[in-house]
Order: C-alpha cells, then sequence, then structure tokens
C-alpha cells in the first residue's frame, strides 16, 4: 500500500496543516442517473459548489426538457440541506438543432453543449460524426457565447490510441478555432504536452480542464504487474513526458487550465470484464487528489485559482462565496466503496487512489 501521508514533512517545513479555499466547481463530471446517480451524486456534492455535468447517459440528454429532468433527479439524489448546483450540458449529435440549442441556452437550462466524436468513448454511438457538417450550430453558439466542450480525440481505428488526442487537436481543433474565432472552447481532460501547448498558444477563449488521475498517474499504471482496468479511462493516459507537463500546467497559475474531475464511475463487473468500461472514479477524494499534486509541485498557494476560480471566470459565473476547508490528516482510501448495500462479485466502486493514504482530509 502506498502511503503518501508523510511526503510534506519530508518536503518542506514548517508543514502547513490546514488550507482553506473558496469553495471549488467541478467543470466536467459523469454523475451517471439511476441508483449509480444516488450512490455517487452526494460525493461530486459534498466537495464543489457547481457541476459541470456530462450528458452521455443512455439515451443521451438531447432536450432542454430532458436536461430539467435529469437536474431534478440529481437534486433528488442529493442531502435536503445540499446547496450544490448541477449545471447541464447538451449532448451534440448530427441532427442538432442550432435554434432549439440556443433557446435553451437563453432560457438557462443549457450551460454547455459537449461535442463527442461519434464512437469516441461511453455512450457517445449518438454523437456527432462530422464537426464540419455542425457548423451552423457552431456558428449560432459562437454568436450568442454559448461554450463547446470537446471530447477531443479521433475515432479512427488505424490512428495509434495514444496519438488521438495530438491529431484531433491539429486535424479538427485548429480548424474549427479558425472557422469560429470566437467560440468559447474547452478542450476537456487534457492529456499531452501537444494539448498544453495549444492551449497555452492560443486565444483566451480556449481553455482545457485536468482531471487528477491524468496529473497522478501515466500509461505505466494501467499495465503494473497485470492489467489494471481501475485505471483505464479516455483518453487513455499517455507517457511520463505528458503527465509532466500536465502538471506544469496546472500548477501554473495559467487560467487557461482549470479543474474537470472527469470522474466517470463504472460497477467493478463493468471494469472487471473481457471488455472494460473506460472511466475512473475519482468524485469522492477529488480535492484531496489535486491538493497533493500542488503540494509535490511545491503550488499549493496556486490551487484555489485552479480550482475555484478559473473556471467560473472562463463561464462567466460568479465565484463561490463559501470556502472548504482541508486539513493534513491522513485519510486511507478503501480498495472498494459500497454501492446498493451489495457485497457479491462485481459489486462496489473503486475509487481512483484506492489502497492508498492521502495526506489531507476535507472537513464536512
Ligand atoms: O473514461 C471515460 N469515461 N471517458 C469518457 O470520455 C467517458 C467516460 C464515461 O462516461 O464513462
Ligand atoms: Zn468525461
Amino acid at each position: 500500500m502506498l502511503d503518501l501521508s508523510g511526503w510534506l514533512d519530508r518536503a518542506s517545513s514548517p508543514t502547513l496543516q490546514q488550507l482553506t479555499l473558496r469553495r471549488p466547481d467541478d467543470w466536467h463530471v459523469h454523475l451517471r442517473d439511476g441508483a449509480l446517480l444516488k450512490a455517487v451524486a452526494p460525493a461530486t456534492a459534498s466537495q464543489f459548489g457547481r457541476a459541470i455535468v456530462m450528458p452521455n447517459l443512455n439515451p443521451p440528454i438531447t432536450t432542454p426538457a430532458a436536461a430539467q429532468a435529469y437536474r431534478q433527479r440529481i437534486l433528488a439524489a442529493l442531502p435536503a440541506e445540499s446547496r450544490f448546483q448541477p449545471l447541464m450540458t447538451a449532448y451534440l449529435t448530427d441532427a442538432s438543432d442550432g435554434a432549439a440549442i440556443a433557446r435553451g441556452f437563453n432560457e438557462g437550462v443549457w450551460a454547455a453543449c459537449k461535442l463527442y466524436p461519434a464512437n469516441a468513448t461511453t455512450n457517445s454511438a449518438a454523437g456527432v460524426s462530422s464537426i464540419e457538417a455542425i457548423t451552423p450550430v457552431i456558428a449560432i453558439m459562437e454568436r450568442i457565447g454559448m461554450p463547446l466542450l470537446i471530447h477531443g480525440e479521433v475515432t479512427d481505428a488505424n490512428i495509434d490510441i495514444f496519438d488521438r488526442e495530438a491529431v484531433f487537436i491539429e486535424n479538427h481543433l485548429a480548424p474549427l478555432l479558425a472557422r469560429h474565432p470566437g467560440l468559447k472552447v474547452v478542450l476537456e481532460h487534457i492529456t499531452t504536452i501537444d494539448a498544453v501547448e495549444f492551449v497555452s498558444g492560443g486565444p483566451d477563449n480556449l481553455a482545457a480542464t485536468i482531471t487528477p488521475h491524468h496529473l497522478h498517474i501515466n500509461r505505466n499504471a494501467m499495465f503494473a504487474g497485470g492489467l489494471r482496468p481501475d485505471f483505464y479511462c479516455l483518453p487513455v493516459a499517455k507517457r511520463e513526458l505528458h503527465r509532466l507537463a500536465l502538471r506544469a500546467a496546472a500548477t501554473s497559475g495559467n487560467p487557461k487550465f482549470f479543474l474537470g474531475t472527469d470522474s466517470a464511475p463504472h460497477q467493478r463487473s463493468a471494469k472487471e470484464t473481457a471488455c472494460g468500461c473506460a472511466g475512473i472514479f475519482n468524485a469522492p477524494y477529488a480535492i484531496e487528489s489535486y491538493a497533493l499534486v500542488f503540494e509535490q509541485e511545491k503550488a499549493l498557494e496556486r490551487l484555489e485559482g485552479f480550482a475555484s476560480e478559473f473556471g467560473a471566470r472562463f463561464y462567466g459565473l460568479p465565484l463561490n462565496s463559501d470556502k472548504i476547508t482541508l486539513v493534513r490528516e491522513p485519510q486511507p482510501v478503501p480498495k472498494l466503496l459500497d454501492f446498493q448495500g451489495a457485497t457479491g462479485d462485481g459489486a462496489g466502486l473503486v475509487p481512483f487512489h484506492a489502497g492508498e493514504t492521502l495526506p489531507w482530509r476535507l472537513l464536512p
């Protein structure tokens, strides 16, 4: 078992014992539906003030009515006193209607649109088969200031899976931004130095989210001593040089990079099988996980910007006014979290950092 709890004591002194921050937001999360929603939503709501909720349900969330109903189901899954605000997204398809999307945005139902290239990942079969073909929808979004959130990977099976993000940037994202210079774009869950450089060098209307897992693991984690499905997600973790570039970007203080967990729970039975699902469930310890990275990079003073300020400013939303406090206290992460009380083979959810001890704990 990896014990990270003594890390700072060796790294610097005097040791900071407590850290109070403006409450963070999660600008990319999968909350699922039904029993799984009930199991996972409280974890996100206990850490974050708001979250951009991914629409890749089955069927996907494509209409304002579906989004409003889903929003109600999310709120119903939370304790009555929760003040968490889910921010809903529209799932773009080849048939999306720009006027209807704009209406939902102007009425405050949608915070953004999500673009999944068709078949890029979980529940993306109904995604967009040609970005060029939805130019009229994107032109409307550009005009009304509606953010476009992009899963930035090509889907061509002939392109090496570790190259799919870089190829997407070159073949699709750069031309998209050239066609729509005013479009607000978030390149989601970036995994490469190519993405870091492209976003850093791009205009202010281009930003990126970074997950905790891509800051902690490189691709070796999936193959350490055997096949480790709990470290498989999409975009897949890359080489160490990419992880180091992501850590530098996240902790740089550059407001183009902000927090998005991409927490994507799947039950063990769906991960540990012949064709396991992509996704890492990091919601229960997300802010502690990010805090550890910032501490290791000696940049704890920059955590608040990344976690609680840059995303809200990009989306044009007010900052949260309440605070959270992290205390330096060893926090063992269970190997398995209960789900619906089920205990049989394949039940439960494996959290990111399972079996480790984190050095920070969020006060309730
Ligand atoms: O790993 C992932 N899981 N990446 C995605 O893009 C989707 C997500 C999911 O919904 O499970
Ligand atoms: Zn995601």
